[in-house]
């Protein structure tokens, strides 16, 4: 059986101590591992180093929220996927929501970004969700397909390729403050259709937006999802601990 990917991204949160302490008590928890769930932590870049050292040979792998796609040059304010590798990232974020919201992020930009990732060896993590008004129009399934043929359409198959990319599906509705939690059904059509076309070829494919622990055992049944991309509620370790542990029972439920 394929892990459960179970992580979190703690967005524009956290000074270089909280995220220390953050990263001290989930190495604590969890060495040595959690049979069957794949932790991932993904810090505020100033934080990245000193978490990834706390991690490092540990169960919990890091990554970066963010990665340009040139591998140096003049790119004022940017990070290369090789500076956040250097600084312990495994996994590079691409193309969440707000990311194409406020900073232009474009499927194209995805598309570069997802291919820069895995040059460097890295494991990309390709955010897709369509926003209120598509899926109130019933579009959510050809938005979210089209996003994700844009981000991989032409990357080989096999472990340097697709099988190492994981997808998250976050509708924009459900996501943050303003979002609110989904029922199961209202995502289950979108996580059939990319499980038809895309399930037995990357490495998973994550629901995200308002997961709580409330209701992260139910996303976790739902076909096709294969872990959870979590804000809130895993910003408080307490609360990340509980979905691993969740994310566990459903592990030990299905083997
Ligand atoms: P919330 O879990 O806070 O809704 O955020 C989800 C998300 O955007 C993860 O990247």
């Amino acid at each position: 059986m394929r892990p459960l990917w179970i992580g979190t991204g703690f967005k524009m949160t956290k000074t270089r101590a909280q995220a220390v302490a953050y990263a001290r008590r989930l190495r604590a928890d969890l060495d040595p591992g959690v049979a069957g769930v794949r932790p991932f932590v993904l810090p505020p870049a100033t934080a990245l180093a000193e978490v990834s050292e706390v991690l490092d040979g540990g169960p919990v792998l890091t990554g970066a929220q963010n990665a340009h796609w040139e591998d140096e040059g003049a790119w004022t304010g940017e990070l290369s996927v090789p500076q956040v590798a250097d600084a312990g990232a495994r996994v590079v974020e691409i193309g969440h929501s707000e990311r194409r919201e406020h900073f232009g992020e474009t499927d194209e930009t995805v598309r570069l970004k997802a291919r820069a990732t895995l040059r460097h060896g890295l494991v990309p993590l390709v955010c897709c969700g369509e926003d209120a008004a598509v899926f109130a129009a019933g579009g959510s399934v050809d938005h979210v397909l089209r996003q994700v043929h844009a981000a991989l359409d032409g990357l080989p198959e096999g472990p340097d390729g697709l099988g190492r990319v994981l997808v998250a599906y976050e509708p924009i509705w459900a996501i943050g403050e303003r979002g609110r939690p989904p029922r199961p059904e209202e995502v289950a059509d979108v996580h059939a259709a990319l499980a038809a076309v895309w399930g037995d070829r990357v490495a998973a494919i994550l629901y995200g937006g308002s997961v709580t622990t409330d209701n992260a055992a139910d996303l976790l049944h739902i076909p096709g999802v294969g872990g959870l991309f979590v804000g809130r509620a895993a910003w408080d370790v307490e609360g990340y601990l509980r979905l691993l542990d969740i994310a566990r029972q459903r592990v030990g439920a299905m083997t």
